[in-house]
């Protein structure tokens, strides 16, 4: 009996615990502001196409907030009386497009004042943008692919199990397939009221970081070594600055010199950065496709640019050092894009919910760059 007793009230304290921690979920904004979300949808709908590379910009702000203190749009703080915030961090100088989401932000809140949390405007519009980068057109036979696949229980998460078209179909399908993936975002996000420049510097992964130092960053922020491969994905759209990889060009061991060139990069692509793009070893301004020739398509070819030791970081390189992640991108590129855009989803989802803050915590803040 009294072995019951206690067992219920695990029960029943495991459910007290479970329901005092909040949940994001879809249309979070359905009653107190039904527009919000059309409103982040129409404003990117009407500016990314005439300034494309934001999207980029967007996506990788969205990912450097939620690895900082979880999504709570701390990343968009400005610093405060002398103390430096997130955004003064050297991996965050390089981010653009904070004018986007206070643009977006005065329009929401105009709509609805003190509703819509900037966490969620973020999350929110670098799904959006990644959307409508090039405008998609499935073609018809193709979605004729994707529901043989459904139906048979195979374009499920892993793209191993998927079935392989012929390379003429697939080629077909590259050709045709444009526009970026979309995936769900729950909304509810709460914003923070802290932002530290040191902790961005400690918790946003490094591009010169080596595999195991990449998946110990994503499993403290509970991400699987699938999530550290289908993110990185993100690559396949933006731009890198020099300085982000010149030592893999210059001066890989600390001798230095073109001689000195990161042996786990294509020489020919080595030798071709450094003919024309970083000229220098101390370049810091040039910007260079990540994924040179599609910079502003989401597709497999950051994955086949990896395969062929031409990804622009160490940590593009990375990936293919261990071989379980090596055998998805394998994988992934020997099927559909659209598998791609699954996993990405997937994984993009995963991302949005880092350590969110819901119900109580933090406040809605009525300008993104400043605490209430
Ligand atoms: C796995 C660890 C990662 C590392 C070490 C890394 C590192 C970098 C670096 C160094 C740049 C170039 C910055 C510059 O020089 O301007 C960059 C760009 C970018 N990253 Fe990552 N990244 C990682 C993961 C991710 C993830 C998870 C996402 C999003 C889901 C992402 C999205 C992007 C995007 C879209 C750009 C292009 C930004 C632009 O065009 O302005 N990255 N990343």
């Amino acid at each position: 009996m009294a072995r019951m007793m206690v067992v219920a009230l695990m029960v029943v304290a495991l459910a007290v615990v479970g329901g005092a921690r909040a949940q994001l979920r879809e249309g979070f904004y359905e009653q107190s502001c039904p527009r919000a979300e059309q409103i982040v949808k129409h404003y990117v709908q009407q500016h990314i196409p005439h300034a494309p590379s934001v999207a980029a910009t967007l996506l990788r702000t969205h990912f450097h907030d939620c690895f900082v203190r979880g999504c709570d749009a701390s990343v968009l703080l400005n610093a405060t009386g002398g103390n430096e915030a997130e955004k003064d961090a050297a991996p965050n100088q390089t981010l653009r497009g904070f004018a986007f989401i206070d643009r977006v932000k005065a329009l929401v809140e105009a709509e609805c004042p003190g509703v819509v949390s900037c966490a969620d405007i973020l999350a929110l519009a670098a799904r959006d943008s990644v959307v409508v980068i090039v405008i998609s057109k499935p073609p018809l036979f193709f979605n004729c692919l994707l529901l043989t696949a459904h139906r048979h229980g195979r374009s499920s998460i892993s793209p191993r199990n998927y079935l392989t078209p012929n390379k003429k179909l697939r080629r077909m399908m590259n050709d045709e397939m444009q526009g970026g993936p979309s995936w769900s975002v729950p909304t509810g996000r709460r914003d923070g009221t802290v932002s530290i420049k040191q902790e961005a510097l400690d918790q946003i992964p490094a591009p010169t970081m080596n595999f195991t130092q990449l998946l110990q960053s994503f499993h403290n922020k509970s991400l699987e070594l699938a999530d550290l491969v289908w993110l990185s994905g993100a690559h396949t759209i933006g731009i890198g600055h020099c300085d982000s990889f010149t030592e893999r060009l210059y001066n890989f061991t600390g001798r230095g010199g073109p001689g000195d060139a990161d042996p786990s990069l294509d020489p020919v692509y080595a030798a071709n950065l450094r003919r024309n793009k970083c000229k220098t070893a101390t370049d810091n301004t040039t910007i260079v496709e990540m994924d040179p020739g599609s910079f502003l398509t989401f597709d497999l070819s950051y994955y086949r640019g990896v395969l062929k030791r031409r990804g622009l970081f160490q940590s593009d390189a990375a990936l293919i050092t261990d071989a379980a992640a090596k055998a998805d991108i394998l994988s992934v590129v020997n099927a559909p894009p659209e598998v791609f855009f699954q996993v990405f989803a997937r994984s993009m989802v995963r991302m949005g919910n880092i350590q969110v803050k819901t119900g109580h915590e933090g406040e809605i803040r009525k300008h993104c760059a400043l605490v209430n």
